[in-house]
């Protein structure tokens, strides 16, 4: 028997017609003499009748069950008046079967298919089940589709994809590796790479010119909502492009990703510098659907008495920030103690605030506050002033080192501005732009790339290297979209010397240099091009695209938080033999803790 049809997309234009579908029993009903089964394939659903006026296919249907596999052949008709089924594409027929072959028979699955409030746990343990489900299908589908518009959009703007290994070296690139031991090289490993990143700036010095692979990539990180430790990444570069030119190829590539697979026409990316995101919003990511931004209150504060707001004025690197929120003041004492526990988490000590009850009295009479008390009222006045406050608002405060203001006041932007319903419903993708090029780390102290090492400096900035780290920018981009980072890249150093300069301010010494980047130091001395790109994370676009409330919906076997497969059981002990032959012992405390 063949199939002429999938199941979920037989409508009236086949009436009359006979057809022969295969499928699953997603449902099966017995009404008083007639039996209904609900056939689903990866199209949908089709509603298959079975009449006791043919015996034969009748005593087949009354014994199939949830998940049996069958073959129907019938007749399409229209459903009788009153069962027709406005949310299907077949709903408004159904198939009169003339012919059924049991192809293969179920065990009880363990829950129902349609149910949906299955533990992750559940639905991770029975993947294959879990796959099956409406959802599940649509997630995995748009997930080809936005990766076929991106392989289509890229052809055709020139870019070759080529594959790139897997089995690499360990190199400093930022995220903890996967290390995968040699059985031929006692006592040597390869890296699982954490992105292409060397090996498509070596397909720039080899003139392939433009490169673009969907590829896998492994970081051996704490995991969150939005982290898996292997992820795929859509990764691009190309030679003789500015940083302008290649934002705007990369941006065409999001906008055409959105048309073809959701029919979004996205707005206009703003261009904003990190410096500005920063003081504005406290992220390099910030959910632009909320309108919030910070209030900067530092240089205020230093003339104030009030301890909290005052030692963080005073300290290196503090940061004092006002939040005004919008008709706040309607907030519960409650509500107020569940956004101060909230923004603990991020390491605020505390979380004051003011609801305005009259601008006009900047005092204890206009405003409701637990710190009015400690402020002068010319304080108070500017406060009202700089945060344009009206009536019905609340303003928070956020006082401490910067890093924690920006934390935490970021977080919460984000998180009232949602609780409140002022954000702005669909999509705000912007860049943003100028990254430093450095950063501190205060348990090393030493300076490390923000963005990977081989990330160019503005021009000039190379100079700034030694005498004030802090402030050389790169020419470094971000993609974000409604508070998610969704993509990052940069132009690359094209000369050796730029090269050894950053190796050195982060103080790689010239042997380490020489061992991890060797190769990529001597490759820049046989006329390297100007080159630069961007890798997008396509399971956070797709997270995005579906409303998914996991990066693992739209994964087909992903890793739970704790790196689990559920379903094949991974990670798992190996046999004495296999790690004799990799000249590995496993040291006996650590060895097969759960
Ligand atoms: P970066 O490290 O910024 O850049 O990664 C690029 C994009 O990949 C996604 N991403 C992740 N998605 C899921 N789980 C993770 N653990 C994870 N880590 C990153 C993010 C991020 O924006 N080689 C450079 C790119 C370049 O310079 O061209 C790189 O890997 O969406
Ligand atoms: P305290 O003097 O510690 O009782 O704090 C007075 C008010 O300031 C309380 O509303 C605290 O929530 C708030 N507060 C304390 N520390 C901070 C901080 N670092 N940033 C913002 N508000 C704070």
């Amino acid at each position: 028997m063949k199939r002429t049809n999938y199941c979920g997309l037989i409508d009236d234009q086949y009436l009359s017609q006979t057809i022969t579908v295969m499928g699953w029993v997603h449902r099966r009903r017995d009404h008083g003499g007639v039996i209904f089964i609900d056939l689903r394939d990866r199209e949908g659903l089709l509603q298959i009748v079975f009449d006791p006026d043919r015996p034969d296919s009748f005593a087949a249907a009354e014994k199939l069950r949830g998940e049996y596999v069958v073959c129907v052949t019938g007749l399409v008709r229209h459903r009788p008046e009153g069962t027709i089924n406005p949310n299907l594409t077949s709903g408004t027929i159904e198939v009169l079967a003339h012919e059924i072959t049991l192809l293969n028979p179920s065990l009880p699955p363990p829950f129902q298919l349609d149910d949906d409030n299955l533990s992750e746990t559940v639905r991770l343990e029975n993947r294959i089940l879990d796959l099956r489900r409406a959802p599940m299908q649509r997630n995995l589908k748009l997930r080809h589709k936005t990766a076929m518009a991106a392989r289509r959009y890229l052809d055709t703007h020139g870019f070759i994809d080529i594959e790139t290994p897997m089995l690499y070296k360990s190199t400093p690139e930022g995220a903890r590796e996967f290390l995968v031991p040699s059985r031929i090289h006692h006592g040597h490993f390869y890296a699982l790479p954490q992105s292409p990143q060397l090996f498509k700036q070596m397909l720039m010095m080899a003139g392939f010119d433009r490169y673009y692979q969907i590829v896998k990539c492994f970081r051996d990180e704490d995991l969150r909502a939005d982290r898996q430790p292997e992820f795929t990444q859509i990764d691009i570069e190309t030679s003789f492009l500015d940083e302008l030119e290649i934002r705007e190829i990369m941006e065409g590539l999001v906008r055409t990703m959105f048309k073809e697979a959701l029919d979004v026409d996205l707005p206009p990316f703003p261009v904003l510098a990190y410096a500005d995101v920063m003081r504005d919003y406290g992220s390099d990511k910030p959910d632009l659907r909320v309108p919030l931004k910070f209030t900067e209150l530092t240089d205020l504060m230093k003339t104030v008495e009030f301890k909290v707001f005052r030692s963080a004025a005073d300290m290196p690197y503090g940061r004092v920030v006002a939040l005004r929120v919008p008709g706040g003041a309607k907030l519960s004492r409650k509500e107020i103690d569940d956004y101060t526990t909230f923004v603990a988490i991020y390491g605020a000590k505390g979380l004051a605030w003011i609801k305005v009850n009259d601008v006009t009295q900047a005092n204890e009479t206009g405003l409701q506050s637990p710190v009015v008390k400690f402020l002068p009222e010319n304080v108070l006045q500017e406060i009202l002033q700089r945060t344009g406050a009206q009536n019905g608002d609340i303003i928070f405060f956020g006082a401490d080192h910067e890093k924690i203001v920006n934390d935490a006041i970021g977080a919460l932007r984000a998180k009232v501005g949602h609780q409140l319903g002022l954000a702005e419903k669909g999509w705000k993708p912007l860049w943003v732009v100028d990254f430093p090029m450095f950063e501190f780390n205060e348990d090393s102290k030493t300076w490390s790339a923000r963005h990977h090492p081989f990330t160019a400096p503005k021009d000039g900035h190379e100079n700034l290297f030694t005498a004030d780290p802090e402030k050389a920018l790169a020419k470094a981009y971000d993609v974000v979209l409604n508070g998610w980072e969704i993509g990052g890249g940069s132009v690359r150093i094209h000369r050796e010397e730029v090269q050894a300069k950053v190796f050195d301010a982060m103080k790689i010494s010239k042997e380490d240099q020489e061992r991890k980047f060797g190769f990529l130091l001597k490759a820049l001395q046989y006329g390297t091009p100007p080159h630069g790109g961007i890798a997008f994370g396509l399971d956070r676009i797709l997270t995005l695209m579906t409303g998914a409330e996991s990066i693992r919906d739209v994964i087909a076997f992903p890793k739970t938080q704790r790196g689990q497969d559920l379903l094949v059981e991974a990670p798992t002990p190996v046999t004495e033999q296999q790690l004799r032959d990799l000249h590995i012992r496993v040291r006996a405390s650590d060895a097969m803790k759960p």
